[in-house]
């Protein structure tokens, strides 16, 4: 086996595994969250799920990939016994799903950013409605995909410190100041104030009236902004040095993430309430075609939507990048080939697997609520019950040397793994087994009915 390669500074990894947490989860995915279960209620309750059980989760990756060094299928059949032994493989089959579909999606925005250029926004909706159908369906959102794949094969051809690592230093202050800028340059128009209120009050009755959609949502979105339940941060920690401190670098992680989140929420909702669009447009399509309409009715909006989608190409890549690092450093490990021609083979393949994402809204949908209510709650769930579980005082005692030596945290952390956040699992997981068994149904009732 080839030398493990290792990140050339903590920073460098802190870095890319931000990179891969800020994605479209939090530019695209998160408003729109936001803004179909109530606003500011959904942002408190979102806000404490990432601070305690997406903190816990991370830390559990982060104790497995720093212990046994390895990518997600040999990390497990090092450390595991039993069952437990193959649990990479969910990890590793779950970010080539999220990938295939990821770059199509990722695509339709490289797409926007260069319509913003060349000829702006339409503000109608139903011009919004036909940009939308031209960039989702055809050869274009193939070719954009295959695009978006392809750069996504450099950056990972290029290796963990030249490409990855490189990327993430780079872009990242890139894509916060653009935001920044974004979200200082948006807070002049006439809908900030009615946005703000909307955002940033929030009204816990609403909680208490639409738990059974805010927590599951919640929950949900928490663990697809940090990227867990795919082996990532797994992977990413398999690079870094033993001595790291790991409880410093999760809570980074995830500072840095949310801000980032609640940044694109201050962009996207003054420009909707100024251009008199309804923030609670649900699915996937609608987030397009009410923010494209509403660049297209703000003054400058060309110019705005061109760096926002920019920024959101960004973020994608980075995300994009963390996932095929998965598949790729197993290939690494095992296989013993060439990087540049295992993220090669990968790219090609991937890039046939989401032609009919590419082709069909339905099938992104389809894919897109699989991975996030089923296959990533899951893969969280069972990673909890075994580093809760079995790896157990292994786990607190790496846990607290990140601390420093402060036991306490590693113990503290350890029981929250192993009650509340199982339990919460198992609820959710519950939740979004019923969603995705609901949309199969409609899937299949609208090809059944004439
Ligand atoms: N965290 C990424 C985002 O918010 C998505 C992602 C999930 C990336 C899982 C990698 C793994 O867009």
């Amino acid at each position: 086996m080839a030398e493990r390669e290792t990140w050339a500074t903590r920073v460098g990894f802190v870095l890319a595994a931000v990179g891969s947490a800020v994605g479209l989860g939090n530019i695209w995915r998160f408003p729109f969250q936001v803004g179909e279960n109530g606003g500011a209620a959904f942002l408190v309750v979102y806000l404490v799920f990432v601070g305690v059980v997406g903190l816990s989760v991370l830390l559990a990756e982060l104790v497995v990939g720093r212990s046994a060094r390895q990518s997600p299928v040999e990390a497990f059949a090092e450390l595991a016994q039993g069952v437990w032994e193959h649990l990479g493989w969910l990890f590793v089959a779950t970010a080539f799903i999220l990938l295939s579909y990821y770059t199509v999606v990722a695509g339709w925005i490289a797409r926007y950013a260069v319509e913003g250029m060349r000829s702006g926004y339409p503000s109608s909706v139903e011009a919004a409605d036909a940009q939308f159908a031209a960039a989702a369906t055809g050869v274009d959102a193939v070719v954009f995909h295959g695009m978006f794949m392809a750069a996504t094969v450099v950056v990972v051809g290029l290796g963990l410190r030249c490409g990855v690592e490189l990327a993430a230093k780079v872009t990242l202050p890139v894509l916060v100041v653009l935001l920044v800028a974004l979200a200082v340059y948006v807070s002049d128009m006439s809908g900030a104030e009615t946005a703000y209120s909307y955002y940033l009050s929030p009204d816990f009755g609403e909680v208490a009236a639409n738990w059974k959609e805010i927590l599951p949502a919640a929950a949900g979105q928490a663990f697809f902004t940090l990227s867990l339940g795919m082996g990532v941060m797994i992977t990413y920690a398999s690079y870094i040095e033993k001595d790291e401190k790991i409880v410093r670098d999760g809570a980074a992680i995830v500072a840095l993430d949310s801000f980032i989140a609640v940044l694109v929420g201050l962009i996207v909702f003054p420009i909707l309430f100024t251009a008199g669009m309804p923030p609670a447009e649900p699915g996937h399509g609608a987030v397009f075609v009410s923010l494209a309409s509403a660049f297209g009715s703000v003054p400058m909006g060309g110019g705005l939507g061109t760096v926002f989608f920019a920024t959101v190409v960004l973020a994608a890549l980075l995300s994009t990048v963390g996932l095929m690092e998965v598949v790729v450093s197993h290939i690494l490990d095992y296989e013993g080939v060439e990087r540049t021609v295992a993220a090669g083979g990968v790219g090609l393949t991937l890039f046939v697997v989401g032609i009919p994402a590419a082709s069909s809204l339905v099938v992104v949908d389809f894919y897109d609520l699989f991975v996030n209510r089923v296959l990533l709650v899951v893969g969280a769930l069972l990673l909890s019950v075994y580093v809760g579980w079995r790896l157990s005082n292994e786990a607190a005692g790496v846990v607290s040397r990140g601390t420093g030596g402060f036991d306490g945290f590693g113990r503290l952390w350890l029981w929250t793994l192993r009650v509340p956040v199982i339990l919460v699992l198992v609820v959710v997981l519950g939740f979004g087994v019923a969603d995705y068994v609901g949309l199969v149904q409609d899937i299949a009732e609208t090809f059944v009915s004439p």
